[in-house]
């Protein structure tokens, strides 16, 4: 079962930092989730929203936003005054600053595909193309990134409930992918069952604070991996089963 820090540890610290990323490697979390934005001068950010105003002391939108005018916002004190100073780190700083050991689990927020071979030459020129794993709910981006890049597994984000299990996997056949992504809640054992007759990994996400019932259903579902804004409580209950 692979637990995998949502933007890193993110329920404690600044999401999208290199500090949230480090804290959930400090938990023995090898598996961090990131989510790639673009800047007007074509670098590759690891910010959630479209906008830089929830997450920093800036606003605007990250396109119309150069990487130095990123680079100077703030993106911790909006948490907390004690994260002042954490920035929005480029993706080659978190490929390049975090432990090797580090698998990311990278979601292509960006809009439009321009920027994919861009994403893939990087992960390649740091030698990461083995512990990183591509992402997201525009379900177009994959199969370029599967015809460019074939060795990087890739994950279709989505709400099970907007189609049959039956309609998921074949619509994963077309992508080329090798894992759903639905979100937790409606996943129910007769949808993990037909992921894994078909062969497709099932990683759920949208588990948050208060939710260690849901993990724990999950898990005895079957289900491949988690990601979660809190991966320490995760880890308690994967680790209380493996006791018990
Ligand atoms: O792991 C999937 C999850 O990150 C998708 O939701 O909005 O947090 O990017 P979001
Ligand atoms: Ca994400």
């Amino acid at each position: 079962m692979m637990n995998i820090a949502h933007r890193g540890f993110s329920s404690r610290y600044p999401e999208n930092t290199l500090l949230s990323f480090r804290k959930a490697l400090e938990l023995d979390v090898i598996r961090q989730e990131l989510d790639l934005q673009i800047t007007k001068d074509g670098h590759l950010v690891v910010l959630h929203d479209r906008r830089v105003d929830r997450t920093t002391d800036g606003e605007g939108a990250t396109i119309d936003l150069t990487l130095q005018e990123i680079q100077q916002l703030d993106a911790g004190s909006w948490l907390s005054p004690e994260f002042a100073g954490n920035r929005v780190p480029t993706l080659t700083e978190v490929l390049q600053q975090l432990d090797v050991q580090a698998i990311l689990v990278v979601e292509l927020k960006f809009e439009g595909n321009e920027p994919i071979p861009d994403v893939i030459a990087t992960i390649r020129s740091n030698n990461a193309a083995d512990r990183v794993v591509i992402s997201s709910f525009d379900h177009a981006k994959l199969p370029v990134v599967h015809k460019i890049a074939p060795e990087l597994p890739t994950t279709a984000l989505f709400q099970p409930d907007e189609r049959s299990p039956e309609e998921w996997i074949a619509l994963a056949k077309e992508l080329g992918i090798d894992t759903l992504g639905p979100r937790c809640g409606a996943i129910d054992e007769v949808y993990v069952r037909a992921a894994h007759d078909a062969g497709y990994l099932v990683r759920a996400w949208g588990l948050g604070r208060d939710q260690g019932e849901e993990m724990t259903r999950l898990i005895d579902l079957g289900v491949d991996g988690m990601t979660t804004d809190c991966p320490d409580i995760l880890q308690d209950i994967l680790n209380m089963r493996s006791l018990s």
